[in-house]
């Protein structure tokens, strides 16, 4: 059974403590909140004193994903908003292994992000550094985007390294996923699943997340 992490990109801004509270008493895993710099990503979206607020009424672990340049410089502010799971991009880090360090020293999970034109290859030598290898299939920076086909291939590829290497890494994809695609998605090696429009923009977001828990 997979974990959902439901995206809040996708969410009603000006109701926030209620989407919040529909997610917690929804069978939902984690809170995935998405950060963008405008510079990474051609988008911003929230930050910091956001997600200080969102933290105040979630029951459930927060998973920041960073989809900005020098993650170095934010990471202990991010532990200090509320962040479970920390997500940095792999083309956004220039001493990545450092990084992972630094999110791990401070008490929280690491993860590494992958674009999709970015191979799973490039993995080799972080890979048993990683907690969390987030695949994106979609190409980051704004919510309600078509799933890349080629992502599954690259989830396979990544399952194999780990199961090879016994690791316990997880896979956590996120972009596109909707009630159609997701058991290919599962089947192909993923973990976590990411979901920001499927939940959101459903009529029952509740029972979309109880659907895709059952996948
Ligand atoms: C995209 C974000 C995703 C996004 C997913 O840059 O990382 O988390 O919100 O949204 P959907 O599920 O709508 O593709
Ligand atoms: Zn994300």
């Amino acid at each position: 059974m997979p974990l959902i992490a439901p995206s809040l990109l996708a969410s009603n801004f000006l109701r926030l403590e209620e989407e919040c509270q529909m997610l917690n008493d929804s069978e939902a895993d984690w809170f995935h909140l998405d950060v963008m710099d405008g510079r990474f990503v051609p988008n911003i979206s929230f930050g910091l004193p956001v997600i200080e607020h969102i933290r105040t009424c979630t029951k459930k672990p927060c998973d920041v994903h960073l989809m900005i340049e020098e993650p170095e410089q934010y990471a202990e502010a991010f532990k200090k908003a509320g962040a479970d799971m920390l997500t940095v991009h792999i083309e956004a880090c220039r001493h990545l292994h450092r990084n992972i360090q630094q999110i791990k020293e401070l008490g929280m999970m690491a993860g590494v992000a992958l674009n999709p034109h970015t191979p799973v290859v490039l993995l080799q030598d972080i890979l048993e550094d990683v907690d969390m290898v987030l695949i994106m299939s979609v190409n980051p920076g704004f919510g309600g985007q078509k799933f890349i086909q080629h992502s599954l291939v690259k989830i396979k590829e990544l399952r194999e390294r780990i199961d090879n290497a016994r690791l316990k890494v997880k896979i956590e994809v996120d972009g596109g996923i909707t009630l159609d695609n997701a058991k290919l998605i599962v089947d192909a090696g993923a973990d976590i699943l990411v979901t920001g429009s499927t939940v959101f923009k459903s009529q029952d977001p509740k029972e979309t997340i109880r659907l895709l828990k059952e996948i």
